[in-house]
This record gives structure tokens, C-alpha cells and sequence, in this order.
């Protein structure tokens, strides 16, 4: 039977994890996949997870079952993260999902549930995985302007006048905070255009949120989100833990849906308890719970608020480190926009041919769109980046 199966493309991001991997050479760098990185070039296990998973061995007692819509203190307190008292409680319904990516093909499901016809509109660029489940799934998707390259900056009005596209009950699909993979964000007053937008037009807005708290701070990166959150009349989240938490292989994310009518929750919240059921069933419990443990306990919340300011302060220094070298090496301000972005990501602008040179001439790994990885970085590969990619300007 399963010879009939068509060979379906590779993922891009993921493919070249595998290159990566398979390269010989022994001085080489990984820009690729977005995992955070120390100096020591070590995804490492963040304390506060470390000490809430010692804390939930020894008070673990059972393995069973917990219900189909997760963790519930896992969900209430991603709320509180999240949107804080942006929504009411009265206001919003959640439910666990593996991963931000679960989290994105649980709404993506209840959309086409509830409306097959509509389109969602994404961000060019936008994270590869967004319009390939799109895809998968069978819903109508179209582009919105988002990047300009000459600026390296959200082109706004492009944005906006795209944007007046989107017909009643369509979705318009946003990035929360440190744009995957440009690394531009919305300024607030750009995301009270949007939601006034939304609002005028019937629109719902979806936010993508997968790497809060690695900007400019926790409350800080979701700004936006929050104002438009208390101005729209609905909106769904989909957030992940994988990046704040370092969680990244426990697969923890959370779906939020809001609505200033509270009628209509109960049924987006069976229909979400429905479309866990017909995937997975109950989503996986250990990784919601170290979250909720961090979430409800003063001393370990503390901790990881300092390690994720940590995370991001070394990011940002990381931006400017390689402005800088980018400047000595290139003799020229082209970089100067990496100071400007947020988060993991920054798309430097190079050409294909550049991108495939720095692999096969310099072992350097970095998505085909020029996409790195900042928190892949450390102070002497920041050189090495630098001097490779002024070889093949
Ligand atoms: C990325 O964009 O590198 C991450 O979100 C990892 C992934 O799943 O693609």
C-alpha cells in the first residue's frame, strides 16, 4: 500500500539540520534551526526547569490520564503570561497543545471547521511552516507585504493596504513578537492599526507567539498583542514554550481563544477538547506541568524571569557584536538594521548564490533566504561569520 505514497519535499529549516550534521569539517556553524545557544555553544537545561522537574519527581503520583484540554493551571497561567489583564477571565478559553506547531494546526482545524472558505493571510516572509500546514490542511491562504529589504524594516503601508484585502471572517495571521524569520517587528501603534482594521473589517486576528520575553522583556514583547487583544472582538493564540522555556523538545504550547462574547466559548472549547481527541488525544503532560510549577512558584517564576532576560540580553549583544564586525570586515554600514531587529532571527539580505557559497566555502549554515540564527552565536564565531560572508559579497 504505502508504496503509493508520493516522496514529500523536506522541510527547509530541518533539511539542513541534516547537512549540518553530515559536514565533515571540523571548524564549521550552525545558523540554522532556532535553538538557543550559550558561549559554550550548548542548548542547555534552564535552571528554573531543572528544579521544577526535581520538584515534580518526587510529587508526581500518578501518570494518568489528565483530561483533553491539558493541564488547566498550565493553560491559566500561560493566560496570565500572555495576555495578562488584557482579556477577563470570563473572556477566553484555552486548551494544551504539543508545541506551538500543535498549537497553530488546532486553531488552523477549528477554522476550517467553522469556515472552510476563508482565507488566512500570512506575513512574506513568513515562517515556512505556516503556509506548508496551510496547505496541508486545505485552507485558503494569501500573502500580506511585510519586509522591505532596501530598509530592512516592516513596510507598513504595504502591509496596511494589503491588509484592506482581507474580506469579512477571514484570519490574518501575526507574529507576537521577534518576526520568524525577519526579526522586524509591528510597533504598538502599528498593532492598534491592525486591530482597528480587525475590528472595522470582521476580521479575527491569529497571533503566533513563540519567542516571548526574547526582545525587549516579557511584558514588553507582547505590548501589541495585549492592546489588540482588549480592542478586537475575538482572537486566538497559539504559543509555544519551546524557546522561553528551552523546552524545545517537550513540545509545550497553548491555544488561546478569546471573545468579548463569552456565549460562544463553551463551544470553541468543545471544539477544541474534539479536535485533541481526533488527534492525539490528551496532549503530553510533563512539560505543561514544569511550566505550571515555574508559573505558580514565586522563587522559580523569579529565576527564569532572570534567566530569559539572561537569554535576551546576551542576544541583543550579540546584535550589536556583529553590526560591528559586519561594519570592520565589510566596510560598510549595509548590517546596521541587525541593532534594529529583535529575537533569534535576522535575514541579512544575501543572495542564494551567497547563502550556498558560505555553506560549501566556509561551512557556514544559514537558511536559503539568509536567515540566522543570532542565538546560534558566540563572540569568536561572530568573527568567523563576519570574515566569511565579506568573502563573498
Ligand atoms: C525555526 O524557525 O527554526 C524554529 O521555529 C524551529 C522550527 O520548528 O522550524
Amino acid at each position: 500500500m504505502f508504496e503509493l505514497l508520493k516522496e514529500q519535499p523536506a522541510d527547509n529549516i530541518l533539511a539542513l539540520m541534516g547537512m549540518y550534521a553530515s559536514d565533515k569539517r571540523t571548524k564549521k556553524l550552525d545558523l540554522g534551526v532556532g535553538v538557543y545557544r550559550n558561549s559554550d555553544g550548548i542548548t542547555p537545561i534552564m535552571d528554573a526547569v531543572k528544579k521544577a522537574e526535581n520538584v515534580l519527581i518526587k510529587k508526581q503520583i500518578s501518570k494518568s490520564y489528565v483530561g483533553l484540554l491539558g493541564n488547566l493551571d498550565f493553560v491559566t497561567g500561560m493566560k496570565e503570561l500572555i495576555l495578562s489583564n488584557s482579556i477577563s477571565d470570563y473572556n477566553y478559553v484555552g486548551a494544551q497543545a504539543p508545541g506551538g506547531t500543535g498549537s497553530l494546526h488546532q486553531i488552523f482545524l477549528l477554522l476550517k471547521q467553522a469556515n472552510p472558505e476563508l482565507t488566512v493571510w500570512i506575513s512574506n516572509p513568513t515562517w515556512p511552516n505556516h503556509s506548508s500546514m496551510l496547505k496541508h490542511l486545505g485552507l485558503n491562504f494569501s500573502y500580506y507585504r511585510y519586509f522591505s529589504e532596501q530598509t530592512g524594516i516592516v513596510d507598513f503601508d504595504g502591509m496596511f493596504a494589503d491588509l484592506q484585502q482581507a474580506k469579512q471572517n477571514d484570519v490574518i495571521l501575526l507574529h507576537g513578537c521577534c518576526h520568524n524569520p525577519t526579526g522586524a517587528n509591528l510597533t504598538v501603534s502599528q498593532w492598534e492599526e491592525v486591530a482597528k482594521l480587525c475590528e472595522r473589517d470582521g476580521v479575527m486576528p491569529m497571533v503566533d507567539l513563540a519567542y516571548q520575553g526574547f526582545g525587549h522583556g516579557l511584558n514588553e514583547d507582547v505590548e501589541g498583542l495585549r492592546l489588540m487583544a482588549s480592542m478586537v472582538p475575538e482572537l486566538a493564540v497559539a504559543a509555544s514554550c519551546s524557546k522561553n522555556f528551552g523546552i524545545y523538545r517537550d513540545r509545550v504550547g497553548v491555544v488561546l481563544y478569546c471573545n468579548k462574547d463569552n456565549q460562544v466559548l463553551p463551544i470553541v472549547s468543545g471544539n477544541l477538547k474534539s479536535v485533541n481527541r481526533l488527534t492525539y488525544s490528551f496532549p503530553p503532560d510533563w512539560g505543561a506541568t514544569v511550566v505550571s510549577t515555574i508559573l505558580y512558584d514565586k522563587n522559580l517564576r523569579q529565576s527564569w524571569d532572570n534567566e530569559v532576560n539572561g537569554i535576551k540580553n546576551s542576544i541583543n549583544a550579540l546584535r550589536l557584536e556583529l553590526k560591528n564586525a559586519l561594519r570592520r570586515c565589510t566596510k560598510s554600514d549595509r548590517f546596521a538594521f541587525l541593532t534594529d531587529h529583535t529575537g533569534m532571527f535576522s535575514r541579512l539580505g544575501l543572495s542564494s548564490k551567497q547563502v550556498i557559497a558560505l555553506r560549501q566555502e566556509h561551512a557556514v549554515y544559514m537558511v536559503g533566504d539568509s536567515r540566522i540564527n543570532i542565538a546560534g552565536l558566540n563572540s569568536q564565531t561572530v568573527e568567523f561569520l563576519s570574515n566569511a560572508i565579506a568573502k563573498v559579497l
